[in-house]
């Protein structure tokens, strides 16, 4: 079993650390750098096709429907169609407005979850165009669907996802670039600027995986928390939940995560020495908003972990714990913070002696509803 681990401790760990081949897998071969523009053979929307878009619907659960949440600022912001998230056991339910100009997509790891197929099928009998980005090659969804881009993370055996969340980002970015260099809303220079930073994430994905040691420690040292709090804003919202989500499923821990600017709205309540805040907090035009949420959590006695752009002072000087990430761009900063908050909830979880790999009650992939 040790050898199916490669060595590893536990698949979640494994697959953590396969976090930069699985990337290099999911751009191999589909990168166009002379036009900045992407080639995606499981998808079949011509130009014309792709034109008709009036408005994207992203649909998923757990951790696929936090990748949604971030593929919504990948399309608006870079190709000015409005896009909804749902997650599937809703949207099925609610009677949706869907017409032949939607685009319905789905986000499925194993492609066989109940709820998403459920919601594939209710879409696309109101005539709407469809597409999945799923793992798992002629799964339920990727057949029903059609159109689909596989990422190539490989099997994930861990029940908590980790590579499939990273690589449906990168699938969803490449996915926008697609559809921005088609409508003509990304030129070919900002594609080609895409593609370069799409193309730096495996290796520093790499130097994020250094932080295993300093996560360890951090989770050491508060691993006797009852609850945490995870805070981010705009594209970096989404991963706060996704680390908050990481924790709940495989340490027990409560944990919650909020968009920064909304704390004072209610979880600001619960701040006091006992809470580990965890702030989102890399360069970029959420910056100084971010930072005086984390000044809110401090001047309560909010006790901080930080994770920061690589030699931010302004952080570190005021961060009870910091940690460090490389700087790349705002687009592709999710994908960096993605892993140490990974790391941070499995090492949580082994201090507490849970199973990591098989936690209670949860199901790898949920084919009921
Ligand atoms: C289960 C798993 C989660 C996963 C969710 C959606 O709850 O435990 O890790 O995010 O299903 O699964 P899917 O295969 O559709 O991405």
């Amino acid at each position: 079993l040790m050898a199916e681990k490669g060595g590893y401790r536990h698949f979640m760990l494994k697959e953590i650390h396969e976090q930069p081949r699985a990337v290099r897998d999911t751009i191999a071969g589909r990168l166009l750098e002379d036009s900045g523009d992407v080639h995606l053979g499981d998808l079949n929307f011509n130009d014309q096709q792709l034109s008709r878009i009036r408005r994207i619907v992203i649909v998923a659960c757990g951790t696929s429907w936090h990748a949604a949440l971030l593929g919504k600022f990948y399309l608006e912001g870079r190709c000015r169609i409005p896009v909804e998230v749902d997650i599937a056991s809703e949207f099925r339910y609610r009677d949706p407005v869907i017409d032949g100009s939607t685009l319905m997509m789905v986000i499925s790891q194993s492609g066989e979850t109940a709820d998403t197929l459920a919601a594939l099928r209710e879409a696309k009998s109101r005539g709407a165009m469809a597409m999945a980005i799923c793992n798992v090659v002629d799964s339920s969804i990727a057949r029903e669907a059609g159109n689909v881009i596989y990422t190539h993370a490989g099997p994930e055996i861990g029940v908590a996802s980790t590579k499939a969340f990273v690589t449906q980002l990168t699938a969803l970015y490449l996915f926008t670039i697609r559809l921005g260099r088609s409508i003509g809303s990304i030129d070919a220079e900002t594609g080609k600027a895409m593609l370069a930073s799409l193309k730096r994430v495996p290796s520093l994905l790499e130097e994020v995986l250094k932080l295993n040691g300093c996560t360890e420690k951090i989770a050491r040292k508060y691993m006797n928390a009852r609850d945490f709090l995870y805070l981010g804003r705009g594209k970096n919202y989404p991963i706060a939940l996704e680390g908050a989500l990481k924790l709940k499923e495989i340490s027990y821990i409560h944990a919650e995560g909020y968009p920064a600017g909304e704390m004072k709205h209610g979880p600001i309540a619960l701040i006091d020495e006992d809470m580990p805040v965890v702030v989102l907090a890399p360069r970029n035009s959420a910056f100084e908003k971010t930072l005086s949420n984390m000044e809110e959590v401090i001047a309560r006695s909010g006790r901080v972990i930080a994770l920061c752009s690589a030699g931010d002072d302004e952080v570190s000087g005021r961060a009870e714990d910091v940690i460090q990430i490389p700087r790349l761009d705002e687009d592709m900063d999710p994908l960096l913070l993605s892993v140490p908050l990974q790391l941070l909830a499995y090492h949580v979880a082994v201090l507490k002696g849970t199973d990591v790999d098989q936690p209670r009650n949860l199901a790898k992939s949920v084919t009921v509803e």
